[in-house]
Protein backbone atom coordinates (compact mmCIF):
# COMPACT_ATOMS: atom_id res chain seq x y z
CA UNK A 1 0.00 0.00 0.00
CA UNK A 2 1.49 3.66 -0.93
CA UNK A 3 0.97 6.23 1.17
CA UNK A 4 2.85 8.81 -1.47
CA UNK A 5 1.93 12.67 -0.82
CA UNK A 6 -0.22 14.50 -3.27
CA UNK A 7 -0.91 17.93 -3.30
CA UNK A 8 -3.67 19.45 -1.41
CA UNK A 9 -7.38 18.95 -2.17
CA UNK A 10 -10.07 21.15 -3.15
CA UNK A 11 -11.68 20.36 0.67
CA UNK A 12 -8.31 22.95 1.83
CA UNK A 13 -8.48 21.00 5.17
CA UNK A 14 -5.69 18.58 4.36
CA UNK A 15 -2.13 18.47 3.77
CA UNK A 16 -2.39 15.78 1.30
CA UNK A 17 -5.37 14.82 -1.12
CA UNK A 18 -7.67 12.43 0.64
CA UNK A 19 -9.49 11.81 -2.71
CA UNK A 20 -6.41 9.61 -4.11
CA UNK A 21 -6.43 6.02 -2.32
CA UNK A 22 -2.12 6.96 -3.01
CA UNK A 23 -2.96 9.81 -0.28
CA UNK A 24 -2.10 8.79 3.34
CA UNK A 25 -4.82 11.24 4.69
CA UNK A 26 -7.68 10.30 6.43
CA UNK A 27 -10.33 12.78 6.85
CA UNK A 28 -12.01 12.19 10.11
CA UNK A 29 -15.82 13.43 9.91
CA UNK A 30 -17.37 13.33 13.33
CA UNK A 31 -20.92 12.89 13.60
CA UNK A 32 -21.15 12.41 17.82
CA UNK A 33 -23.55 15.56 17.61
CA UNK A 34 -25.88 13.98 14.64
CA UNK A 35 -25.54 10.13 14.61
CA UNK A 36 -24.69 9.91 17.96
CA UNK A 37 -27.50 12.12 19.31
CA UNK A 38 -29.50 9.40 17.66
CA UNK A 39 -28.79 7.33 20.47
CA UNK A 40 -31.64 6.20 22.84
CA UNK A 41 -31.10 9.04 25.92
CA UNK A 42 -28.46 10.80 24.58
CA UNK A 43 -30.22 14.41 23.69
CA UNK A 44 -28.35 17.58 24.09
CA UNK A 45 -28.98 20.63 24.37
CA UNK A 46 -27.93 24.29 22.36
CA UNK A 47 -25.34 24.81 24.97
CA UNK A 48 -23.88 21.67 24.96
CA UNK A 49 -23.54 20.83 21.00
CA UNK A 50 -21.72 24.14 20.87
CA UNK A 51 -19.63 23.04 23.63
CA UNK A 52 -18.61 19.45 21.72
CA UNK A 53 -18.25 21.36 18.62
CA UNK A 54 -15.83 23.64 19.86
CA UNK A 55 -13.94 20.91 21.23
CA UNK A 56 -13.64 18.43 18.03
CA UNK A 57 -12.49 22.02 16.46
CA UNK A 58 -9.86 22.07 18.92
CA UNK A 59 -8.77 18.49 18.77
CA UNK A 60 -8.46 18.29 14.89
CA UNK A 61 -11.92 17.22 13.23
CA UNK A 62 -11.71 17.85 10.07
CA UNK A 63 -15.62 17.68 9.56
CA UNK A 64 -18.68 17.96 11.86
CA UNK A 65 -22.26 16.61 11.19
CA UNK A 66 -23.84 18.80 13.42
CA UNK A 67 -27.35 17.65 12.95
CA UNK A 68 -30.44 17.32 11.14
CA UNK A 69 -31.63 20.70 10.05
CA UNK A 70 -35.05 19.81 9.36
CA UNK A 71 -35.73 16.73 11.95
CA UNK A 72 -36.60 19.64 14.75
CA UNK A 73 -36.38 23.69 15.57
CA UNK A 74 -33.73 22.08 17.64
CA UNK A 75 -31.47 20.97 15.48
CA UNK A 76 -31.69 23.37 13.13
CA UNK A 77 -30.79 25.90 15.66
CA UNK A 78 -27.88 24.22 16.79
CA UNK A 79 -26.43 23.65 12.98
CA UNK A 80 -26.80 27.21 12.44
CA UNK A 81 -24.88 28.23 15.30
CA UNK A 82 -22.32 25.79 15.31
CA UNK A 83 -22.23 26.61 11.37
CA UNK A 84 -21.58 30.11 12.96
CA UNK A 85 -18.79 29.71 15.21
CA UNK A 86 -16.83 27.37 13.53
CA UNK A 87 -13.91 28.25 11.48
CA UNK A 88 -11.72 26.08 10.84
CA UNK A 89 -13.02 22.46 10.51
CA UNK A 90 -16.05 22.23 7.34
CA UNK A 91 -19.65 22.17 9.31
CA UNK A 92 -22.20 19.51 7.91
CA UNK A 93 -25.98 19.17 7.83
CA UNK A 94 -27.78 15.66 7.17
CA UNK A 95 -30.74 15.43 4.82
CA UNK A 96 -32.91 13.12 3.08
CA UNK A 97 -33.24 13.52 -0.85
CA UNK A 98 -36.34 15.55 -0.91
CA UNK A 99 -35.87 19.78 -1.48
CA UNK A 100 -37.60 20.63 1.25
CA UNK A 101 -35.08 18.52 3.49
CA UNK A 102 -31.84 20.38 1.77
CA UNK A 103 -33.23 23.68 1.82
CA UNK A 104 -33.56 23.53 4.94
CA UNK A 105 -30.37 21.98 5.77
CA UNK A 106 -28.94 24.92 3.65
CA UNK A 107 -30.66 27.19 5.30
CA UNK A 108 -28.44 25.82 8.35
CA UNK A 109 -24.84 25.29 7.70
CA UNK A 110 -24.57 28.05 4.37
CA UNK A 111 -22.98 30.67 7.04
CA UNK A 112 -20.32 28.38 8.01
CA UNK A 113 -16.31 29.00 6.69
CA UNK A 114 -16.93 25.53 5.01
CA UNK A 115 -20.32 24.45 4.59
CA UNK A 116 -21.21 21.09 3.47
CA UNK A 117 -24.61 19.42 2.87
CA UNK A 118 -25.03 15.64 3.12
CA UNK A 119 -27.56 14.34 1.66
CA UNK A 120 -28.33 10.30 1.81
CA UNK A 121 -31.06 7.63 0.51
CA UNK A 122 -31.65 4.19 0.68
CA UNK A 123 -30.28 2.09 -2.27
CA UNK A 124 -30.41 -1.66 -1.04
CA UNK A 125 -33.42 -3.93 -1.98
CA UNK A 126 -35.10 -3.94 1.45
CA UNK A 127 -35.00 -0.81 2.33
CA UNK A 128 -36.23 0.60 -1.21
CA UNK A 129 -39.06 -1.79 -0.94
CA UNK A 130 -40.40 -1.77 2.23
CA UNK A 131 -39.04 1.99 3.84
CA UNK A 132 -39.21 4.26 0.84
CA UNK A 133 -41.87 2.44 -1.34
CA UNK A 134 -39.62 3.21 -4.63
CA UNK A 135 -38.61 1.60 -7.57
CA UNK A 136 -35.04 1.28 -8.15
CA UNK A 137 -35.29 3.61 -11.12
CA UNK A 138 -37.00 6.47 -8.80
CA UNK A 139 -34.26 6.07 -6.19
CA UNK A 140 -31.81 6.47 -9.08
CA UNK A 141 -33.36 9.58 -10.18
CA UNK A 142 -33.65 11.31 -6.84
CA UNK A 143 -29.99 10.96 -6.22
CA UNK A 144 -29.60 12.78 -9.66
CA UNK A 145 -32.14 15.42 -8.69
CA UNK A 146 -30.78 15.90 -4.53
CA UNK A 147 -27.15 15.72 -5.25
CA UNK A 148 -27.70 18.19 -8.53
CA UNK A 149 -30.07 20.60 -6.19
CA UNK A 150 -27.73 20.14 -3.09
CA UNK A 151 -24.40 21.64 -5.54
CA UNK A 152 -26.50 24.07 -6.70
CA UNK A 153 -26.34 25.54 -3.48
CA UNK A 154 -23.23 23.87 -2.13
CA UNK A 155 -20.19 23.50 -3.44
CA UNK A 156 -19.22 20.91 -0.58
CA UNK A 157 -21.37 17.82 -1.43
CA UNK A 158 -21.62 14.59 0.31
CA UNK A 159 -24.15 12.13 -1.16
CA UNK A 160 -24.70 8.45 0.87
CA UNK A 161 -26.71 5.36 0.02
CA UNK A 162 -28.59 4.39 3.14
CA UNK A 163 -27.69 0.31 4.32
CA UNK A 164 -25.43 0.73 0.97
CA UNK A 165 -23.11 -2.61 2.38
CA UNK A 166 -26.74 -4.51 0.99
CA UNK A 167 -27.43 -3.00 -1.96
CA UNK A 168 -26.53 -4.79 -5.56
CA UNK A 169 -23.17 -4.33 -6.82
CA UNK A 170 -24.43 -3.07 -10.46
CA UNK A 171 -26.63 -0.32 -8.60
CA UNK A 172 -24.60 0.81 -6.00
CA UNK A 173 -22.32 1.54 -8.71
CA UNK A 174 -24.79 3.41 -11.17
CA UNK A 175 -25.90 5.60 -7.88
CA UNK A 176 -22.27 6.44 -7.16
CA UNK A 177 -21.37 7.06 -10.40
CA UNK A 178 -24.77 9.47 -10.77
CA UNK A 179 -24.13 11.42 -7.56
CA UNK A 180 -20.43 11.89 -8.51
CA UNK A 181 -21.64 13.09 -12.05
CA UNK A 182 -24.48 15.29 -10.22
CA UNK A 183 -21.34 17.24 -8.25
CA UNK A 184 -20.84 14.91 -5.12
CA UNK A 185 -17.58 15.74 -3.90
CA UNK A 186 -17.84 12.75 -1.02
CA UNK A 187 -19.42 9.10 -1.72
CA UNK A 188 -20.33 7.90 1.70
CA UNK A 189 -21.04 4.11 1.90
CA UNK A 190 -22.33 2.86 5.07
CA UNK A 191 -22.83 -0.53 6.79
CA UNK A 192 -25.93 1.18 8.09
CA UNK A 193 -27.08 -1.98 10.40
CA UNK A 194 -23.38 -3.36 11.18
CA UNK A 195 -23.94 -6.01 8.98
CA UNK A 196 -20.40 -6.23 7.05
CA UNK A 197 -17.14 -8.00 8.14
CA UNK A 198 -13.73 -6.47 7.39
CA UNK A 199 -12.75 -8.96 4.79
CA UNK A 200 -16.47 -8.15 2.58
CA UNK A 201 -16.60 -4.30 3.67
CA UNK A 202 -13.04 -3.73 2.05
CA UNK A 203 -14.07 -5.91 -1.00
CA UNK A 204 -17.11 -4.22 -1.47
CA UNK A 205 -14.90 -0.14 -1.44
CA UNK A 206 -12.32 -2.04 -4.21
CA UNK A 207 -14.85 -3.15 -6.51
CA UNK A 208 -16.47 0.53 -6.15
CA UNK A 209 -12.50 1.91 -7.20
CA UNK A 210 -12.34 -0.88 -9.88
CA UNK A 211 -15.65 -0.24 -11.32
CA UNK A 212 -17.03 3.42 -10.92
CA UNK A 213 -15.13 5.08 -13.75
CA UNK A 214 -15.34 8.56 -12.06
CA UNK A 215 -14.33 7.45 -8.83
CA UNK A 216 -11.22 9.52 -8.64
CA UNK A 217 -13.55 12.62 -8.12
CA UNK A 218 -14.40 11.82 -5.28
CA UNK A 219 -13.51 10.94 -1.56
CA UNK A 220 -14.77 7.64 -0.30
CA UNK A 221 -16.12 7.02 3.10
CA UNK A 222 -17.25 4.61 5.31
CA UNK A 223 -19.93 5.19 7.73
CA UNK A 224 -20.08 1.96 10.10
CA UNK A 225 -22.19 0.80 12.73
CA UNK A 226 -21.27 -1.50 15.99
CA UNK A 227 -24.07 -3.99 16.17
CA UNK A 228 -21.60 -6.95 15.36
CA UNK A 229 -18.77 -5.16 17.30
CA UNK A 230 -16.86 -4.55 13.94
CA UNK A 231 -17.29 -0.72 13.02
CA UNK A 232 -13.78 0.37 13.79
CA UNK A 233 -12.03 -3.11 11.98
CA UNK A 234 -14.97 -2.39 9.15
CA UNK A 235 -13.35 1.61 9.03
CA UNK A 236 -9.69 0.01 9.00
CA UNK A 237 -10.59 -2.43 6.36
CA UNK A 238 -12.28 0.01 4.11
CA UNK A 239 -8.79 2.47 4.18
CA UNK A 240 -6.69 0.18 3.62
CA UNK A 241 -8.87 -0.42 0.09
CA UNK A 242 -9.22 2.59 -0.07
CA UNK A 243 -11.57 5.29 1.36
CA UNK A 244 -10.06 8.42 2.66
CA UNK A 245 -12.54 9.52 5.11
CA UNK A 246 -13.92 7.62 8.51
CA UNK A 247 -17.29 8.97 9.94
CA UNK A 248 -17.16 7.99 13.44
CA UNK A 249 -18.32 9.28 16.73
CA UNK A 250 -17.12 10.31 20.15
CA UNK A 251 -16.98 6.87 22.89
CA UNK A 252 -18.81 5.01 19.57
CA UNK A 253 -21.92 6.77 20.59
CA UNK A 254 -24.87 6.40 18.11
CA UNK A 255 -27.80 4.64 16.74
CA UNK A 256 -28.53 0.96 18.15
CA UNK A 257 -24.70 -0.15 19.29
CA UNK A 258 -23.53 2.91 18.01
CA UNK A 259 -21.02 3.98 15.60
CA UNK A 260 -17.14 3.14 14.77
CA UNK A 261 -15.56 5.33 17.91
CA UNK A 262 -13.16 7.79 16.63
CA UNK A 263 -10.42 7.44 19.76
CA UNK A 264 -10.18 3.95 18.62
CA UNK A 265 -9.64 4.87 14.73
CA UNK A 266 -7.55 7.77 16.06
CA UNK A 267 -5.40 5.54 17.92
CA UNK A 268 -4.89 2.77 16.30
CA UNK A 269 -3.65 4.41 13.06
CA UNK A 270 -1.31 5.98 15.70
CA UNK A 271 -0.48 2.77 17.06
CA UNK A 272 -0.16 0.79 13.83
CA UNK A 273 1.78 2.88 11.32
CA UNK A 274 3.54 0.37 10.65
CA UNK A 275 0.84 -2.04 9.32
CA UNK A 276 -1.81 0.96 8.55
CA UNK A 277 0.49 3.99 6.83
CA UNK A 278 -2.39 6.53 7.51
CA UNK A 279 -2.45 10.04 9.60
CA UNK A 280 -5.96 11.85 10.83
CA UNK A 281 -5.31 15.69 11.58
CA UNK A 282 -6.44 14.49 14.99
CA UNK A 283 -4.22 16.14 17.94
CA UNK A 284 -4.56 12.56 20.32
CA UNK A 285 -4.30 14.52 23.75
CA UNK A 286 -7.64 15.74 23.47
CA UNK A 287 -8.90 12.25 23.10
CA UNK A 288 -9.61 11.85 27.06
CA UNK A 289 -11.08 15.43 27.16
CA UNK A 290 -13.18 14.42 24.52
CA UNK A 291 -14.75 11.03 25.60
CA UNK A 292 -15.16 12.81 29.52
CA UNK A 293 -17.12 15.76 27.58
CA UNK A 294 -19.42 13.60 25.98
CA UNK A 295 -20.15 11.01 28.41
CA UNK A 296 -20.53 13.65 31.02
CA UNK A 297 -23.33 16.21 28.57
CA UNK A 298 -25.31 12.84 27.62
CA UNK A 299 -24.94 10.65 30.97
CA UNK A 300 -23.90 8.19 28.87
CA UNK A 301 -21.08 6.14 30.99
CA UNK A 302 -18.25 4.84 29.45
CA UNK A 303 -17.40 1.17 30.68
CA UNK A 304 -14.27 0.60 32.32
CA UNK A 305 -13.15 -1.43 29.73
CA UNK A 306 -13.44 0.42 27.01
CA UNK A 307 -10.87 0.47 25.11
CA UNK A 308 -8.61 3.87 24.95
CA UNK A 309 -11.17 5.56 27.08
CA UNK A 310 -12.12 3.04 29.78
CA UNK A 311 -10.72 4.04 32.91
CA UNK A 312 -9.50 0.60 33.29
CA UNK A 313 -7.49 1.35 29.51
CA UNK A 314 -4.44 2.04 31.15
CA UNK A 315 -4.72 0.46 34.43
CA UNK A 316 -2.97 -2.34 35.39
CA UNK A 317 -4.39 -4.83 38.13
CA UNK A 318 -2.10 -8.31 38.69
CA UNK A 319 1.13 -8.31 40.33
CA UNK A 320 2.60 -9.52 37.06
CA UNK A 321 1.66 -6.39 34.85
CA UNK A 322 2.45 -4.42 37.76
CA UNK A 323 6.36 -5.84 37.96
CA UNK A 324 6.50 -5.79 34.04
CA UNK A 325 5.47 -1.90 34.05
CA UNK A 326 7.68 -1.35 36.30
CA UNK A 327 11.06 -3.05 34.67
CA UNK A 328 9.89 -1.31 31.28
CA UNK A 329 6.61 0.13 30.30
CA UNK A 330 6.84 -1.83 26.98
CA UNK A 331 5.71 -4.63 28.31
CA UNK A 332 2.09 -4.56 29.04
CA UNK A 333 1.53 -0.94 27.02
CA UNK A 334 1.75 -0.53 23.31
CA UNK A 335 0.66 3.47 23.88
CA UNK A 336 1.11 5.76 26.49
CA UNK A 337 -1.40 7.42 28.43
CA UNK A 338 -0.17 10.70 27.75
CA UNK A 339 -0.65 10.44 23.98
CA UNK A 340 -4.51 10.13 25.04
CA UNK A 341 -4.54 13.37 27.46
CA UNK A 342 -3.88 10.99 30.39
CA UNK A 343 -1.91 12.84 33.02
CA UNK A 344 0.85 10.81 34.43
CA UNK A 345 0.33 12.26 38.41
CA UNK A 346 -1.46 10.54 41.03
CA UNK A 347 -2.13 13.52 43.24
CA UNK A 348 -4.28 12.35 45.78
CA UNK A 349 -6.29 15.98 46.82
CA UNK A 350 -7.57 16.78 50.43
CA UNK A 351 -9.28 19.78 52.12
CA UNK A 352 -5.93 21.71 52.17
CA UNK A 353 -5.29 21.53 48.16
CA UNK A 354 -5.80 25.43 47.17
CA UNK A 355 -7.45 26.42 44.54
CA UNK A 356 -4.62 26.83 42.25
CA UNK A 357 -3.33 23.22 42.78
CA UNK A 358 -7.69 22.63 42.22
CA UNK A 359 -7.40 24.25 38.45
CA UNK A 360 -3.77 22.29 37.62
CA UNK A 361 -5.90 19.10 38.77
CA UNK A 362 -8.59 20.01 36.36
CA UNK A 363 -6.12 20.92 33.33
CA UNK A 364 -4.13 17.57 34.37
CA UNK A 365 -7.64 15.39 33.79
CA UNK A 366 -7.97 16.99 30.86
CA UNK A 367 -11.14 19.54 31.89
CA UNK A 368 -11.05 23.36 30.62
CA UNK A 369 -13.63 24.96 32.55
CA UNK A 370 -14.98 28.40 32.80
CA UNK A 371 -14.61 30.86 35.83
CA UNK A 372 -17.87 30.24 36.65
CA UNK A 373 -17.95 26.43 36.78
CA UNK A 374 -14.97 26.55 38.13
CA UNK A 375 -15.84 28.61 41.12
CA UNK A 376 -18.61 26.54 41.82
CA UNK A 377 -16.27 23.07 41.23
CA UNK A 378 -14.00 24.81 43.84
CA UNK A 379 -16.90 25.34 46.38
CA UNK A 380 -18.62 21.82 45.85
CA UNK A 381 -15.09 20.47 46.20
CA UNK A 382 -14.01 22.07 49.25
CA UNK A 383 -17.38 20.68 50.24
CA UNK A 384 -16.15 17.25 49.36
CA UNK A 385 -13.17 17.29 50.93
CA UNK A 386 -15.31 18.25 54.28
CA UNK A 387 -16.71 15.25 54.14
CA UNK A 388 -14.19 12.69 52.74
CA UNK A 389 -10.55 12.07 53.68
CA UNK A 390 -8.96 11.40 49.98
CA UNK A 391 -9.80 13.36 47.03
CA UNK A 392 -9.02 10.73 43.95
CA UNK A 393 -9.25 11.28 40.69
CA UNK A 394 -12.46 9.90 40.00
CA UNK A 395 -14.14 12.48 42.59
CA UNK A 396 -13.40 15.58 40.71
CA UNK A 397 -13.90 13.71 37.30
CA UNK A 398 -17.46 12.66 38.94
CA UNK A 399 -18.04 16.46 40.48
CA UNK A 400 -17.09 18.35 37.33
CA UNK A 401 -19.22 15.75 35.09
CA UNK A 402 -21.86 16.85 37.20
CA UNK A 403 -21.47 20.43 36.56
CA UNK A 404 -20.74 20.45 33.39
CA UNK A 405 -24.52 18.77 33.14
CA UNK A 406 -26.02 21.68 35.43
CA UNK A 407 -24.61 24.64 33.31
CA UNK A 408 -27.58 25.50 31.91
CA UNK A 409 -30.49 23.74 33.58
CA UNK A 410 -34.17 25.15 33.68
CA UNK A 411 -34.52 22.99 37.06
CA UNK A 412 -31.93 23.23 39.64
CA UNK A 413 -31.25 21.31 42.81
CA UNK A 414 -31.55 23.47 46.28
CA UNK A 415 -31.13 21.52 48.96
CA UNK A 416 -32.73 17.84 50.19
CA UNK A 417 -33.64 16.99 53.42
CA UNK A 418 -34.55 13.25 54.46
CA UNK A 419 -36.11 10.91 56.95
CA UNK A 420 -34.89 6.96 56.11
CA UNK A 421 -34.68 4.47 58.39
CA UNK A 422 -37.02 1.45 59.77
CA UNK A 423 -39.42 3.44 61.25
CA UNK A 424 -41.50 5.37 58.44
CA UNK A 425 -42.98 6.77 57.00
CA UNK A 426 -39.97 7.90 55.14
CA UNK A 427 -40.10 11.66 53.70
CA UNK A 428 -38.22 14.10 51.39
CA UNK A 429 -38.35 18.08 51.43
CA UNK A 430 -36.65 18.73 48.76
CA UNK A 431 -36.06 22.49 47.33
CA UNK A 432 -35.65 23.43 43.74
CA UNK A 433 -35.00 26.72 41.56
CA UNK A 434 -37.47 26.25 38.77
CA UNK A 435 -36.62 28.92 36.07
CA UNK A 436 -35.28 31.07 38.70
CA UNK A 437 -38.13 30.64 41.19
CA UNK A 438 -37.52 28.84 44.57
CA UNK A 439 -40.23 26.07 45.68
CA UNK A 440 -40.17 23.37 48.24
CA UNK A 441 -42.36 20.56 48.50
CA UNK A 442 -42.58 17.42 51.33
CA UNK A 443 -43.66 14.04 50.52
CA UNK A 444 -43.91 10.54 51.93
CA UNK A 445 -42.81 7.85 49.68
CA UNK A 446 -41.94 3.87 49.70
CA UNK A 447 -38.61 4.54 50.74
CA UNK A 448 -36.68 7.60 50.69
CA UNK A 449 -35.95 7.42 47.08
CA UNK A 450 -39.42 7.22 46.28
CA UNK A 451 -40.11 10.13 48.48
CA UNK A 452 -37.57 11.86 47.08
CA UNK A 453 -38.58 11.23 43.66
CA UNK A 454 -42.33 12.42 44.44
CA UNK A 455 -41.20 15.51 45.91
CA UNK A 456 -39.92 16.43 42.58
CA UNK A 457 -42.95 15.02 40.75
CA UNK A 458 -44.67 17.77 42.87
CA UNK A 459 -43.19 20.73 41.69
CA UNK A 460 -42.81 19.12 38.55
CA UNK A 461 -45.85 17.60 37.42
CA UNK A 462 -45.08 15.26 34.43
CA UNK A 463 -45.83 11.24 33.48
CA UNK A 464 -42.36 10.22 32.83
CA UNK A 465 -41.86 6.63 33.09
CA UNK A 466 -38.92 5.30 35.63
CA UNK A 467 -36.71 2.86 33.42
CA UNK A 468 -33.73 2.68 35.20
CA UNK A 469 -32.45 3.85 38.36
CA UNK A 470 -28.94 2.82 39.00
CA UNK A 471 -26.14 3.50 41.71
CA UNK A 472 -22.60 3.02 41.82
CA UNK A 473 -19.63 3.90 43.60
CA UNK A 474 -17.12 6.54 42.63
CA UNK A 475 -14.01 4.68 44.18
CA UNK A 476 -13.82 2.48 47.33
CA UNK A 477 -14.98 3.03 51.08
CA UNK A 478 -18.23 4.01 52.75
CA UNK A 479 -17.18 7.58 52.51
CA UNK A 480 -17.26 7.49 48.54
CA UNK A 481 -19.31 9.54 46.21
CA UNK A 482 -22.69 7.88 44.70
CA UNK A 483 -23.04 8.02 41.23
CA UNK A 484 -26.75 7.93 39.99
CA UNK A 485 -27.73 7.09 36.50
CA UNK A 486 -31.81 7.96 35.84
CA UNK A 487 -33.68 6.92 32.34
CA UNK A 488 -37.15 8.35 31.99
CA UNK A 489 -39.20 7.57 29.03
CA UNK A 490 -41.83 9.54 27.71
CA UNK A 491 -44.16 9.26 25.00
CA UNK A 492 -41.54 7.27 23.19
CA UNK A 493 -38.55 9.71 24.12
CA UNK A 494 -36.04 8.23 26.44
CA UNK A 495 -33.51 10.57 28.27
CA UNK A 496 -30.32 9.89 30.44
CA UNK A 497 -29.73 11.86 33.89
CA UNK A 498 -26.44 11.65 36.25
CA UNK A 499 -25.88 13.19 39.42
CA UNK A 500 -23.00 12.55 42.36
CA UNK A 501 -22.61 13.21 45.09
CA UNK A 502 -21.41 11.56 48.66
CA UNK A 503 -25.38 11.20 49.90
CA UNK A 504 -26.63 8.93 47.61
CA UNK A 505 -30.36 10.68 48.26
CA UNK A 506 -28.49 14.24 47.24
CA UNK A 507 -26.93 12.32 44.17
CA UNK A 508 -30.58 10.49 43.07
CA UNK A 509 -32.40 13.65 43.13
CA UNK A 510 -29.65 15.00 41.13
CA UNK A 511 -29.89 12.67 38.68
CA UNK A 512 -33.55 12.73 38.49
CA UNK A 513 -33.86 16.65 37.89
CA UNK A 514 -30.65 16.12 34.97
CA UNK A 515 -33.03 13.51 33.21
CA UNK A 516 -36.08 16.29 33.39
CA UNK A 517 -34.28 19.09 32.01
CA UNK A 518 -33.60 16.92 29.30
CA UNK A 519 -37.00 15.57 28.87
CA UNK A 520 -38.21 19.60 28.82
CA UNK A 521 -35.63 20.04 26.21
CA UNK A 522 -36.83 16.93 24.14
CA UNK A 523 -40.89 17.95 24.24
CA UNK A 524 -39.84 21.42 22.63
CA UNK A 525 -38.39 19.00 19.90
CA UNK A 526 -40.88 18.07 16.91
CA UNK A 527 -39.68 15.50 15.02
CA UNK A 528 -41.11 14.76 11.20
CA UNK A 529 -43.20 11.24 11.23
CA UNK A 530 -41.25 8.56 9.87
CA UNK A 531 -37.15 10.49 10.01
CA UNK A 532 -34.66 7.77 9.67
CA UNK A 533 -30.82 7.52 8.88
O1 LIG B 1 -26.26 4.75 9.25
C1 LIG B 1 -26.50 5.39 8.21
O2 LIG B 1 -26.73 4.87 7.13
C2 LIG B 1 -26.53 6.85 8.33
C3 LIG B 1 -26.54 7.61 7.05
C4 LIG B 1 -27.51 8.72 7.08
C5 LIG B 1 -25.17 8.12 6.75
O3 LIG B 1 -26.47 7.38 9.41
ZN1 LIG C 1 -25.59 5.96 10.92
Amino acid sequence: MSAAKVTAGKTGTTETNPKSPTSSRVVIFDTTLRDGEQSPGASMNLEEKIKIAQLLEEMGVDVIEAGFPIASNGDFEAVREIANRITTASVCGLSRAGRADIDRCWEAVQHAKRPRIHTFISTSPLHMKFKLQMTPEQVHQAVIDSVTHARNLCPDVEWSCEDGSRTEHDFLCRTVESAIKAGARTINIPDTVGYAVPEEFAALIRMLFNRVPNIDQAIVSVHCHNDLGLAVANSLAAVGAGARQIECTVNGLGERAGNAAMEEIVMALRTRHDRMPFTTGIKSEYITRASRLVSAITGFVVQPNKAIVGTNAFAHESGIHQDGMLKHAGTYEIMTPESVGLGKSTLVMGKHSGRHAFKMKLKELGFDVGDNALNESFRRFKDLADRKKEIYDEDIIALIDDEIQRGSERIKFVSLQVIAGSRGPQSAELELEIDGVHCSAKTTGNGPVDATFNALKAMVPHEAKLLLYQVSAVTQGTDAQAEVTVRLEENGKTVNGQGADPDTLVASARAYIHALNKLLTKRAKTAPAAMSA
